[in-house]
């Protein structure tokens, strides 16, 4: 039976559901959060769905060991899947990134809105699904930036590399004339003030995790599950270099320190 009292899993491929974490942990303070990065494996959205299937039900027997009442996927790659197509047997719950329908759908004048995500994502066509549900005039910019996962998980932060990438996909953005670029990567939060000066103050830039983590608020309480007291904890777990992550971790949430445990998942 899931209680109020277990913890909350988090994964992704890698370092990205870090900035998802972060919201969570401002979100729901009194809950215990256990991440998993599949740092190892990461990037996953250059990966076949068959692959990428195999690394996520891996995760989630880890989650399976773990007295987790629900599993967040902090990706949205993972996301285009289908949380029900990964559930199964496991018995948590399972919740995916938001598309940030909310957000986009009130800041978008032009309707024309750029989807910067891996190819994966753009591929799935998520996002463009989400938005025309609810207005059929919005058109999305799908644009693949697949130089930002590998350059983030290497924090190669202002280095000439990550610049000349940040050009790259905001002029692209640019020539398609959106006034709203919606961050479907998880890894991209962490390059958001450089997108965003890049864009230029008459587009807005979003981060769909505040969303994420109020859909997750929205749930626990639905399911009974809602931790309302006490001070939460958070343990994290890799699966690859240790020491490039932690250093992520520091610079995604500066001053904090937390258990940090190297996992195997074969
Ligand atoms: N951070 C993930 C996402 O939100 C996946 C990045 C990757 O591994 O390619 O899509």
């Amino acid at each position: 039976m899931l209680t109020k009292d277990m913890s909350i899993g988090v994964l992704d491929s890698g370092v990205g559901g870090l900035t998802v974490l972060k919201e969570l942990r401002r979100k729901l303070p009194s809950e215990n959060f256990i991440f998993l990065g599949d740092t190892a494996r990461a990037p996953y959205g250059v990966r076949s769905e068959e692959e990428i299937r195999k690394f996520v039900e891996e995760m989630l027997c880890f989650f399976d060991t773990q007295n987790v009442k629900l599993v967040v996927s902090a990706c949205n790659t993972i996301t285009t899947l289908g949380m029900d197509t990964l559930q199964k047997t496991h018995k948590f719950g399972l919740i995916g990134m938001s598309k940030g329908e909310n957000m986009v759908l009130s800041a978008s004048k032009k309707k024309k809105v750029g989807l910067f995500a891996t190819q994966f994502t753009v591929n799935s066509h998520m996002h463009q699904k989400a938005y025309t549900a609810i207005d059929s005039r919005i058109q999305v910019y799908g644009i693949p930036c697949t130089k930002f996962v590998p350059l983030v998980e290497a924090a190669k932060f202002g280095t000439p590399e990550m610049a000349a990438a940040i050009m790259e996909y905001t002029d692209e953005a640019k020539k398609d004339g959106v006034d709203v670029v919606l961050l479907g990567c998880t890894h991209f939060p962490f390059l958001h003030r450089e997108i965003q000066k890049s864009m230029g103050q008459d587009v807005q830039v979003i981060d769909p995790a505040a969303e994420t983590a109020t859909n997750v608020e929205h749930y626990l309480i639905e399911e009974g599950l809602y931790k309302m007291n006490g001070t939460g904890g958070t343990t994290i777990n890799f699966t690859g270099d240790m020491e490039k992550a932690e250093k992520l971790v520091a610079y995604s949430m500066p001053g904090e320190k937390f258990p940090f445990n190297k996992v195997s998942l074969k």
